[in-house]
């Protein structure tokens, strides 16, 4: 399901109908039903609305705003994700199947690898494109592909890459109640799409491309997808099955 996109002057008028015309949705100059949730164009961006979200605020990719925090606050996962992805003498060119936030992405990228990144959701996508038009960090992003598609699909067709990463969302557990707000309002525009995975059944076509390594995260006592481990790197929460 796509949602209606809402713009806050006449100057956000062509920006909105061209994201409209991708979404297959249609654009209003004032926000008419706020009981469902919505996208909208102001002089921030473009974010999404939705009327259950516990935050308050309007979802919104802001790749400037936590610039530096970001990598300071992910400092022990970047160790976590070094490790996963091993030495390598060469940039290494790396298909991450799960997009998302593009967090683990850009670690990826700011090591200084290339990244084809695939999110599945359309709403998701054109929130992401927008950050990253508004993003300050041109040179990182100009290693990075985004696709709008499922990793499935694209990955049949796709040129050949190093390593596939891959991180489906995990499974809701008592715990749920303490994600993220930006993971929680992802979970929403997902359920709003009605976009449903079966990532295991996903991992054993990933697990058939001749890449050199599949790097799978899980949370920490969650099963493996599949045997054949090659070596796990461990966190506090979550691990990373390396797969060769
Ligand atoms: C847990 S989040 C990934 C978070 C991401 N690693 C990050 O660092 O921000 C999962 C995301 O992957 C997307 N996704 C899951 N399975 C997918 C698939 N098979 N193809 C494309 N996107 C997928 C979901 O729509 C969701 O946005």
């Amino acid at each position: 399901m796509t949602c209606n996109i809402f713009y806050t002057s006449k100057k956000h008028k062509n920006y909105a109908e061209e994201i409209a015309k991708k979404l297959g949705s249609r654009t209003f100059s004032m926000i008419v039903d706020n009981e469902k949730p919505y996208l909208e164009v102001n002089d921030l961006g473009l974010s999404f609305f939705h009327p259950k979200a516990r935050a308050k605020k309007k979802f919104i990719i802001d790749f400037n705003s936590r610039s530096m925090s970001w990598r300071l606050k992910r400092a022990d996962h970047e160790k976590l994700i070094k490790k996963a992805l091993g030495k390598s003498e060469q940039p290494q060119k790396i298909l991450d199947c799960t997009a998302g936030l593009l967090q683990d992405s850009l670690l990826f990228l700011s090591l200084g690898h290339e990244v084809t990144a695939v999110e599945q959701s359309n709403i998701l996508f054109n929130l992401l494109e927008d950050g990253i038009k508004r993003s300050k960090k041109n040179e990182i992003f100009s290693r990075l592909t985004l696709v709008n598609a499922n990793a499935c699909s694209f990955v049949r067709e796709a040129k050949e890459f190093d390593v596939i990463y891959f991180d489906p969302m995990f499974p809701p557990s008592k715990k749920t109640a303490l994600r993220s707000a930006q993971i929680e309002y992802l979970a929403k525009i997902l359920e709003h799409e009605s976009i449903k995975n079966n990532p295991k059944e996903e991992f054993q076509l990933l697990q058939s491309m001749s890449v050199n390594k599949l790097i799978v995260k899980r949370p920490i006592n969650a099963s493996p997808f599949g045997e054949g481990i090659n070596y796990q790197v461990k966190g506090k929460t979550i691990r990373f099955d390396i797969y060769i």
